[in-house]
């Protein structure tokens, strides 16, 4: 096997004929803790953020970690521990941030639907900023504050209308998205938002899509936003900080997006030709922090040839591995072992690789060229973001493990799920 059949997973590699994260032997994992079992590697997610920390060295930036992308408590407290801030969606994820250790003041909060509580939870925590979509909620926003004394501090999300060129369910940046305030209303909205008496304006916020492979659309981003920071500071209204959004993609299947500091290399030199590189920078990055940092391991249930297809039938599914179903994405399939060439029982074959979901939708991967048996186990790549973040019970499948690996260590950061577990809020009527 050649390094490249692991393609931008420099922390997971095979030691003869083992797949190994760091220095942990995955099949080992899968013995001691069972499948599908998710296995993050710590080095991978510290390696990823660094690349933006050189991106932005000298410079007044905080990342905020995405958590969206995968809001496990020993992931965010990697994180946190590394000195990252949040960008949250929910009350929900703010709970889990203090539960991790982060801090409240790095935190930002986006999303189109904030409710009061979440508000109220919100400025009681005492977070950085709330990224604010539309006109009605910065009227309820300031009403919230106004009623606890407090002034909100906010940022607008603008709405750049450019194309990032990706998977049209995680393009956000368009005008007939939901997301954000259109160009054109962005400073109306800037001077109603100044005018409130329950808010602070902080700063100005782009967030255009995700799985982004290419500069441009940053580029373009950029270019949009900046036209709103010099007509918002003209009409009086001083913006602290930019915030551009995560977005950039990862390698799932031989796609080469830019890397973190080559590509802000190329948008700082665009933020300081035109005169704002002295504010601070604020970035979401979600995905090109955790995704090709894990894993999902999963053993061969069946092989079932067909006239058509082969099936090869494993024991994780779109409950665990949605991205398939929902994007028809790609994740890389290798084996956890590798098979022996020279064994008769290992005949190369081409399978659909599926779940035991009850739906032709759950499958993992199409046409896969596997040397495979039953009771093998198998990698799925690229899992770490999106993946056990959007996992659900669906057929009352358990939520699978996961362990942090760190070096030769590897540490249990979520049980498996047990059936007690999905039903312990369930009631039977009574009478
Ligand atoms: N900031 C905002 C406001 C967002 O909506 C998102 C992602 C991010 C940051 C982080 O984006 P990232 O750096 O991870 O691309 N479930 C889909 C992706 C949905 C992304 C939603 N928003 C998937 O599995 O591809």
């Amino acid at each position: 096997m050649t390094p490249d059949m692991l393609p931008g997973h420099p922390h997971f590699s095979y030691r003869g004929d083992a797949l190994f994260a760091e220095d942990v032997r995955l099949g080992e994992l899968a013995r001691m803790h069972g499948t599908p079992l998710f296995v993050y590697s710590k080095a991978a997610m510290l390696s990823a953020l660094a690349a933006y920390q050189r991106g932005f060295d000298g410079r007044d930036a905080q990342i905020c970690y995405a958590m969206k992308a995968n809001s496990s408590l020993g992931v965010l407290q990697v994180f946190a521990r590394a000195g990252c801030g949040f960008d949250i969606v929910s009350g929900g994820e703010l709970a889990r941030v203090l539960a991790a250790g982060g801090e409240a003041q790095k935190v930002i909060f986006s999303g189109v639907g904030k409710t009061r509580d979440e508000m109220r939870q919100a400025l009681a925590a005492g977070i950085g900023c709330f990224n604010v979509e539309s006109e009605a909620e910065l009227n309820v926003l300031s009403d919230v504050a106004s009623a606890m004394q407090l002034r909100a501090p906010v940022s607008i999300r603008v709405n750049p209308d450019v194309d990032p060129k990706t998977h049209p369910y995680i393009s956000t940046g368009l005008k007939d998205n939901k997301f954000g305030v259109a160009h054109d209303d962005a400073l109306r909205v800037y001077r109603h938002a100044a005018s409130l008496e329950g808010l602070r304006v902080a700063g100005i916020d782009c967030h255009i899509g995700s799985q982004i492979t290419d500069a441009a659309p940053y580029l373009d981003a950029m270019d949009r936003v900046l036209d709103l920071v010099t007509a918002i500071e003209a009409a009086g209204i001083a913006l602290a900080h930019i915030d551009f959004g995560g977005g950039l993609g990862i390698d799932y299947n031989h796609d080469t997006p830019p890397a973190a500091d080559a590509l802000w290399r190329q948008l700082l030199a665009k933020l300081d030709a035109r005169g704002h590189g002295g504010k601070k920078l604020m970035i979401e990055p979600g995905r090109s922090l955790v995704g090709n940092a894990g894993v999902c391991l999963t053993e061969v249930l069946y092989l079932k040839p067909g006239g058509q297809k082969n099936f090869c039938i494993i024991d994780a599914a779109m409950n665990d591995l949605p991205r398939p179903a929902l994007y028809q994405a790609f994740h890389a399939i290798v084996p956890v072992t590798l098979p022996d060439q020279d064994a008769p029982a290992a005949v190369e074959a081409r399978y659909d690789v599926v779940g035991p979901v009850c739906e032709s939708g759950d499958w993992i991967g199409r046409d896969r060229a596997l040397r495979v048996a039953a009771g093998n186990c198998l990698a799925v790549m690229s899992a770490g973001a999106y993946c056990m973040s959007m996992a659900s019970n669906y057929n009352t499948r358990g939520r699978a493990a996961e362990v942090l690996v760190d070096g030769s260590q590897a540490h249990l950061i979520r049980r498996r799920e047990t059936v007690q577990d999905q039903m312990r809020q369930e009631l039977l009527v009574t009478g």
